[in-house]
């Protein structure tokens, strides 16, 4: 069901058809074929396989929109935005242009999930949206994809090939925010710093955004860095171990953590309960968990950077869509070039986080992201506005 493709092959076969005449123009062949876009000279779209006997029938413009599948490989679901927010909103965009959607989840196995995106592959993926596990091991899969005219999305995290749309969040700039709400707190002391995955080119996105803020403070001593981390796979219980060891190294002499997203923070928070600490140093995340809304009520962490998954999912879904009928990349509406740390030249869409501290919980509420009744659980009355 590969629509644009299958009609440029369509059309071309017909061509041959009818130029040879009754020649022996029956099935043409070769491995890999350009993209749609690019397929349209003769010489290469004659490249495409297809037997010369599947006459067109649709007439090339009448796109079976409906036929259009796309898959989405997750790597998996471990934090709660991705089956809450990112995949019913991918999910829709997708629907409602009539399309299918397919989806596999790697369970966090970069290996699996190379046969993922080939099983998409094989199921009829005319477009795939890609949550990396490993943004290095996944390139021969987006290689073998590209290859196949199948256009790539690498959703939210960064995927170093240049074929590929980039559908993500200005991640410097979540780092960024992170680091302004800490260091407005505390300007001195103690930082302990907990990342996220190594293979997920966003850890490092997210450590340059705290580097801009407070590089200078710990240049000058100011600050100073008694712990720092990647966590294998961004997971909760490890970022709490990472944070433990880190509090028993200092002597509990830990001001502020700038832990990069929300999932890693429960750990974190419930290593500083653990001493009784919470809500005295103030710790960092991102994504807008409800737990972590939650903690930011009642004051055991600061500042939960929100990306609106609803947003980029509905982007991805969308420009997938339009790059499996055929869309150039650069005519994606809302694209621009992003430079990447590897050296391409990435046509992306950049959507703009959004810091959430205990002043602006509204925001969240309002945009009926949370209820009330969830954010403002254990919540002291009288403490914050929102919650009464
Ligand atoms: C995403 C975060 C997420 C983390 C773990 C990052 O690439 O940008 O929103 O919390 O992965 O899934």
């Amino acid at each position: 069901m590969r629509s644009l493709r299958t009609t440029w092959a369509l059309l071309v076969a017909l061509a041959l058809v009818l130029a040879a005449c009754g020649g022996d123009g029956g099935t043409t062949t070769t491995a890999g074929g350009a993209a749609p876009e690019d397929s349209a000279p003769a010489d290469t779209a004659a490249e495409e396989t297809t037997p010369a006997t599947e006459a067109p029938d649709d007439g090339g413009e009448a796109e079976a929109d409906g036929d259009l599948v796309i898959g989405v490989s997750w790597n998996n679901y471990n934090e709660e935005r991705w089956a809450r927010w990112d995949e019913p909103a991918i999910r829709a965009a997708i629907e409602e242009a009539g399309g299918t959607y397919i989806s596999t989840d790697a369970g966090s196995s970069a290996e699996q999930q190379l046969a993922d995106v080939e099983n998409l592959i094989s199921q009829g993926a005319d477009a795939i949206i890609i949550l990396a596990q490993d943004g290095t091991a996944i390139l021969p899969a987006v290689e073998s994809a590209l290859s196949q005219g199948i256009p790539v999305v690498a959703y939210d995290r960064l995927i170093e090939n240049p074929g590929a749309l980039y559908v993500t969040f200005d991640n410097v700039g979540v780092g960024r925010l992170m680091a302004e709400v800490i260091y407005e707190m505390v300007p001195t002391g103690n930082y302990v710093i907990i990342k996220g995955n190594q293979a997920d080119a966003n850890a490092d996105f997210l450590r340059e955004g705290f580097e801009q803020v407070i590089g200078e403070a710990v240049a000058n001593g100011d600050i100073t860095i008694v712990g720092e981390t990647y966590t294998d796979n961004w997971d909760p219980a490890l970022a709490q171990t990472e944070m433990e060891q880190y509090l028993t190294q200092a002597n509990n002499e830990v001001d502020a953590v700038l832990s990069q997203n929300d999932g890693m923070a429960s750990g974190v928070v419930a290593a500083l309960e653990a001493q009784g600490l919470a809500g005295q140093v103030p710790v960092s995340g991102q994504d807008a968990d409800l737990a972590a809304l939650n903690r930011v009520a009642l004051g055991t962490q600061a500042v939960s950077v929100w990306k609106d998954a609803r947003e980029l999912g509905r982007a991805a879904g969308e420009a997938a869509v339009a790059l499996a009928q055929g869309t150039p990349l650069e005519e994606i509406p809302g694209t621009v070039i992003f430079d990447s740390p590897g050296g391409n030249e990435m046509v992306s869409i950049l959507l703009e986080p959004v810091a959430i501290t205990r002043d602006n919980l509204n925001l969240v509420v309002e945009a009926e992201w949370i209820t009330v009744d969830q954010l403002c659980q254990g919540v002291q009355p009288g403490t914050v506005e929102v919650c009464g």
